[in-house]
């Protein structure tokens, strides 16, 4: 056990190098910049100071403990199915001088069991938050926020395309953008499980980080809202051969169905305005080109047989020819681009 420091708060922790679910209390230090942009998620929305906020998966309570402190919410409730959790969240709340509610049941019951609702709910599972999805959608009061994330990005994103039916209804194959495909795929799962009870669950911020997914929602009440969603949920084609790409229209092997809409929002612009971080501008940057799928310029450079162009001056080129283009923060070598693969081939090899 090791004393660490993150954002404005000490957390006793266990270690490990490769860190797993076998700890006796889990906790990464590598999801610091997940819980900070948490923090400044939160922040950034009006009314937060009387938020009551539920870490339902807290194990070691840092994300809970750090919404108390650093985002001065009314209330955090911390729940972990895990006895050793609890204590260490004991620990870790006195350490930092923190007051917050602790409970030690299974997630679902500890939902349906609590007798009021919350403005936040933080879901951090190991692998899908799928299981606790309704009963977290039905504990949160209407215009409440819902975080979560997925660690299972390798069903989401191709490998495992059964696993990817089964658990999101979504199809899936191997392509190259995967990580763009998979976090839609678990957004638009998320929007479904809403729609399921009538509540619009509206996406504000959603980015892929290495070894997961994360997004954010706003729950709003009402099936026209929940249907107006709905309607960007869309099925994408993918040709491995040529690379083309595009909604799926009768033609072509199927990719979905996933959500085709934004992954910002104006809470997302708050989050860059109070930060300036590189992520939050390049995630607003690739949300303004408007299309669910971006290229890979290797993958490109590899079937053109070309040696492969800084990727500058191919985002360059294909706004000269009036196209709009940005970097993405799924792939550093990736195209986000209003342009066909047609035009994004000419313009590498002219
Ligand atoms: C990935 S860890 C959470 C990490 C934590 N949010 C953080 O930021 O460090 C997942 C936690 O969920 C707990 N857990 C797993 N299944 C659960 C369930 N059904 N109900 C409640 N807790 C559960 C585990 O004990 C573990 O502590």
């Amino acid at each position: 056990m090791r004393e660490v420091k993150e954002g404005k708060v000490r957390i006793l922790s266990y270690t490990k190098e490769v860190p797993s679910k076998d700890m006796p209390v889990f906790y990464n230090p590598k999801k610091e910049l997940d819980r900070t942009l948490c923090v400044l998620f939160l922040k950034s929305l009006n009314g937060h100071e009387k938020f009551v906020v539920c870490d339902l998966l807290a194990a070691s309570g840092v994300r809970g403990i750090r919404i108390k402190k650093e985002v001065g919410v009314k209330k955090v409730v911390l729940n972990d199915l895990n006895p050793n959790a609890v204590k260490l969240m004991e620990r870790n709340a006195k350490l930092n001088g923190v007051e917050v509610e602790i409970r030690n049941e299974e997630g679902n019951k500890f939902l349906y069991n609590y007798e009021g609702r919350f403005d936040y709910i933080d879901i951090d599972p190991f692998g899908s938050p799928v299981p606790f999805l309704e009963a977290a959608i039905r504990k949160l009061r209407n215009k409440g926020f819902l975080g979560l994330t997925a660690t299972d990005t390798a069903p989401l994103s191709g490998t495992y395309p059964n696993t990817c039916l089964r658990r999101y209804g979504s199809m899936c194959f191997r392509t190259d953008f995967k990580h763009e495909i998979g976090l839609r795929i678990l957004m638009k799962k998320v929007i479904k499980k809403g729609a399921e009870q009538d509540v619009a669950l509206v996406p504000l911020f959603a980015y892929y980080s290495g070894d997961y997914y994360r997004a954010y929602f706003q729950k709003v009440s009402g099936a026209r809202r929940a249907d107006e969603l709905l309607e960007k949920v869309r099925s994408l084609f993918y040709d491995g051969k040529t690379l083309e790409r595009g909604f799926w229209e009768g033609k072509g092997r199927i990719l979905g169905p996933l959500w085709c809409g934004n992954l910002t929002s104006e809470v997302v612009r708050k989050m860059y305005e109070r930060s300036k971080m590189g992520l939050l501008r390049t995630l607003l940057e690739e949300d303004e080109v408007g299309v669910p799928w971006h290229y890979d310029l290797h993958a490109t450079c590899k079937l053109l047989k070309r040696s492969v162009p800084k990727l500058g001056k191919v985002l360059k080129k294909l706004r000269e020819k009036g196209f709009k283009a940005s970097r993405t923060h799924f792939n550093p070598m990736g195209i986000k681009t209003d342009a066909n693969i047609e035009e994004v081939k000419k313009v590498i090899s002219p």
